[in-house]
Order: structure tokens, then C-alpha cells, then sequence
């Protein structure tokens, strides 16, 4: 439920800098979030960076500014660290979408597969699987496998069907989805390109193949802002959470950007609405109150630890160059 916060008067932004000096905070930002949590991040980045800085920063407290299991993830990999959520309702529909029973029965169905599942999922989920993938580094930790390894890839099935079309590989896919990149609309894409013919798509893998298929580059969130700064051209079609939009427009003022459309013609159908509860005031009181706070049982997080650590180890070589794209894997 909503808190009430009657926080009028204050000068939020003064008040979350005070409060993240008196308390040796980080504040880490995805790119999804709302603009001024990015602007005043001490860190914004895709999955994979996030949970780099997670690992390695000496701060006292982490102040999430993302989804439950990214904070989660800080947890995991920092545990005496406070790691705060401004809105512990943030979740993520690809974790909603995979219960940790019915993917232990899963599991235990395959056994001769292992499980490489990517970070949108809950801890108990992570610790049922071997290997932890992000968008950036599934590609690369996937040509580590032996070719005759079989895999479970769960709980996106774009993504996992991406990679599958993408390496050649034969992965058993766990029906999940991003409710996010699943609204975009291919008539009304195919209408924006008609309406911007030079202009490049970027997708994120959550989207559906009817999507990808469409995409100059496929890749996580850095890779996409990565493939804008490099562009020669001067618009780029924008598939994915529309909020990504901000770090393009500081980082290249005279170019322009447009979010993929939903079936309703706009891109607002694709602000995802759990990134979207996190606000500054709740920010503010995050760090005022060290609320809601990330908790984990510590047999559980030392389970999740072991394939995050996998992950990290896995994708070091991956800094920078082991994105996805460029590539389309069909409809050239
Ligand atoms: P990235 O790892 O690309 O930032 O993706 C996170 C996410 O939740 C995309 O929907
Ligand atoms: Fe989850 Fe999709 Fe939101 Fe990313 S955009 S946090 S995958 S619901």
C-alpha cells in the first residue's frame, strides 16, 4: 500500500544528499528509473553493472533504486551491507512468473540438465539454478558451456529463445515474460520505420521475435545506450522501457530518440510499472529510516551466492564487448 508522506517544504534532492553523506550511502540506479533517480544516482547501469558495484563498493548502505531482485542481488553478494528499496512492491513480472516450486519440480524432472537462469528472479530461484545469465553476459557465458551441455533457461522466454536462435543452441525454455516487452506492437513499429526509414531499431532481448526480427541490435541496456553513443545516424528507434531514453538525450543532445510504440500507437504502454514505483520521496525516506530493508535467511543467500558468483566469475571477460548485438538471427 501507498505510505502517506507528507514531505512538503523539503528539498528532496538536498535532503537525500545530506542523508547519503551521514550514512556512507551509494545510491544505484537502473536505467529504467524515473530521470531525477538517475540524475542523482551515484551509479546507473544495466543488470549486470549494478550488481559489479553491488560487489565491490565499500559504502555502508546500498540505496536500490530498481527492482526487488536487483536489491536482492545486492544483498546476496554484499551481506553486511543495509540494502534499502524505496518500494519493497517492486518486483518484476518474469520472477512472478517462476514460482520457485514449480521450478524446483521442473528441475527435478531434467536432471541431466543444468539450470543457467537469468537474474530476474527471486533469490530462492537463484539458488535453485547453476548459473546466473544478464542480458549482457548470457551470450558469453553461454559459449563457456560445453556443446553437448543440456540447459534449462529459464524465466524468459524471449530472451532464452534469442540466445537459442542467435548460438544454435538447444535450450529447454521456461515459458516466463516481461509483460514490458511484450506490449510493443510490430504494425505499429513496421509504421514507425515507414514513417523513419534510415532510422536504426535497438532492441532489448525481452522482446518477442516478431520484434527482434525488425532490430539492427539486439543487446541489455548498456549495450543499447552503447550502440546509440556509436551510431553515424541522427535517430534511433528505441526498444525497450522508455526511461533509457534520458541517459541517450544527455549523453548525445542533437540526436533523437524514439520509444517503440505499443498497440496504441505510443510508448507509454511500455513504462514498466514496477521500476515506476520508486519515487524520490520514498528514496528519501529509504535512507531516512534504513526502510524497507533487503533481508535474506542466510542458507538461502549463500544457495543464490553460488551461481551469481558463477556469473560474475563467467562474464569477466565480457566487460565492454560481450553484449548481444549487432546481429539480426532472422528476417535479414
Ligand atoms: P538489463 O540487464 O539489460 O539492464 O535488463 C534488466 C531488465 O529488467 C530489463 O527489463
Ligand atoms: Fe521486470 Fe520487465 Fe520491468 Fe524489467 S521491464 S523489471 S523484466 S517487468
Amino acid at each position: 500500500m501507498e505510505q502517506p508522506l507528507n514531505l512538503s517544504g523539503l528539498d528532496l534532492r538536498a535532503e537525500i544528499d545530506r542523508l547519503r553523506r551521514e550514512r556512507n550511502a551509494v545510491v544505484l540506479a537502473h536505467y529504467y528509473q524515473k530521470p531525477e533517480l538517475q540524475d542523482l544516482a551515484d551509479f546507473v547501469g544495466d543488470s549486470l553493472d549494478l550488481s559489479r558495484k553491488a560487489a565491490e563498493t565499500d559504502a555502508d548502505v546500498i540505496a536500490f533504486c530498481g527492482v526487488r531482485f536487483m536489491a536482492e542481488t545486492a544483498k546476496i553478494l554484499s551481506p553486511n551491507k543495509t540494502v534499502v528499496l524505496p518500494d519493497m512492491d517492486a518486483g518484476c513480472s518474469l520472477e512472478d512468473s517462476c514460482p520457485p516450486e514449480q521450478f524446483a519440480a521442473f528441475r527435478a524432472a531434467h536432471p541431466d540438465h543444468i539450470a543457467l537462469t537469468y537474474i530476474n528472479c527471486s533469490a530462492e530461484v537463484k539458488g535453485l539454478s547453476d548459473i546466473i545469465v544478464t542480458s549482457s553476459s548470457a551470450e558469453t557465458i553461454l559459449a563457456k558451456l560445453p556443446a553437448d551441455q543440456k540447459i534449462i533457461f529459464g524465466p524468459d522466454r524471449n530472451l532464452g529463445g534469442y540466445l537459442a536462435r542467435k548460438t544454435g543452441r538447444d535450450l529447454l525454455l521456461w515459458p516466463g515474460v516481461c509483460i514490458v516487452h511484450e506490449a510493443f506492437s510490430e504494425t505499429e513499429l513496421l509504421k514507425l520505420r515507414a514513417q523513419h526509414p534510415t532510422a536504426p531499431i535497438a532492441a532489448h532481448p525481452e522482446c518477442p521475435a516478431v520484434i527482434l526480427d525488425h532490430a539492427d541490435y539486439v543487446g541489455s541496456t548498456r549495450g543499447i545506450l552503447d550502440y546509440a553513443k556509436a551510431m553515424s545516424g541522427d535517430t534511433l528507434i528505441v526498444a525497450t522501457e522508455p526511461h533509457i531514453i534520458h541517459q541517450m538525450e544527455k549523453a548525445l543532445p542533437g540526436k533523437h530518440f524514439i520509444g517503440a510504440p505499443g498497440a496504441d500507437g505510443n510508448c507509454n504502454c511500455n513504462i514498466c510499472p514496477y521500476m515506476a514505483l520508486n519515487t524520490m520521496e520514498k528514496l528519501y525516506v529509504a535512507l531516512r529510516d534504513l526502510k524497507p530493508q533487503i533481508e535474506i535467511e542466510e542458507g538461502l543467500r549463500l544457495r543464490a551466492k553460488k551461481s551469481l558468483d558463477a556469473m560474475l566469475s563467467m562474464a569477466s571477460s565480457s566487460v565492454g564487448q560481450g553484449d548481444l548485438g549487432p546481429a539480426r538471427v532472422t528476417g535479414d
